[in-house]
């Protein structure tokens, strides 16, 4: 199996979804670098910085974080793929509507950068509806997080939904 493998995403914020998947992906891998893409025309409730800072603290505890970096990139995913030296990139898929975009990605990454390949993951059945959209909904009316995302993005939300 090959070493280095990137795992891209908003990641606004981590969901229990995401962390399904990264423990699937180190598994796999020797590391894996969760990428948070910074997107300036793109609106998002946490910044780079705090969106780094949740995932490592969600992660902190767990028994394989040694074998995960977290860092942020702007611009071409490819571009940062191969300056990480990660010639995988890894996706969560969780539904067929899910796969039209994920696969015009894949294919958009590999005429871009040939080299790095695209391996899609299966979260667990029980995350399969979540994503962070759903996820800063509920918060925003103040619903029940417990099952969607770690206490501490829960109460990184609501702080973010306070005044809302
Ligand atoms: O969690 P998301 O929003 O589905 O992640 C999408 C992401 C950030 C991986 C994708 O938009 C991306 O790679 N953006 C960086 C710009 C880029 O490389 N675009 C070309 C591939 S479509």
């Amino acid at each position: 199996m090959k070493t280095i493998a990137l795992y891209p995403g908003s990641f606004d914020p981590i969901t229990n979804g995401h962390l399904d998947i990264l423990e699937r992906a180190t598994r796999l891998f020797t590391k894996v670098i969760v990428t948070v893409a910074v997107n300036k025309k793109k609106d998002a409730v946490f910044s780079g910085e705090e969106r780094v800072e949740l995932i490592k603290e969600c992660i902190k505890e767990k028994d394989w974080a040694d074998k995960v970096e977290v860092n942020q990139f702007t611009g071409l995913l490819v571009d940062h793929a191969q300056k990480m030296k990660a010639d995988t990139l890894v996706r969560g898929v969780r539904q067929i509507s899910d796969f039209e975009y994920e696969f015009r990605m894949a294919l958009t990454n590999k005429r871009l950068a040939p080299e790095v390949d695209t391996i899609f993951l299966m979260p667990d059945e029980e995350f399969t509806f979540i994503s962070a959209s759903i996820v800063k909904e509920v918060a925003y009316w103040g619903g029940d997080l417990t099952s969607f995302v770690p206490p501490l993005v829960a109460t990184a939300l609501k702080d973010k939904f306070s005044d809302k």
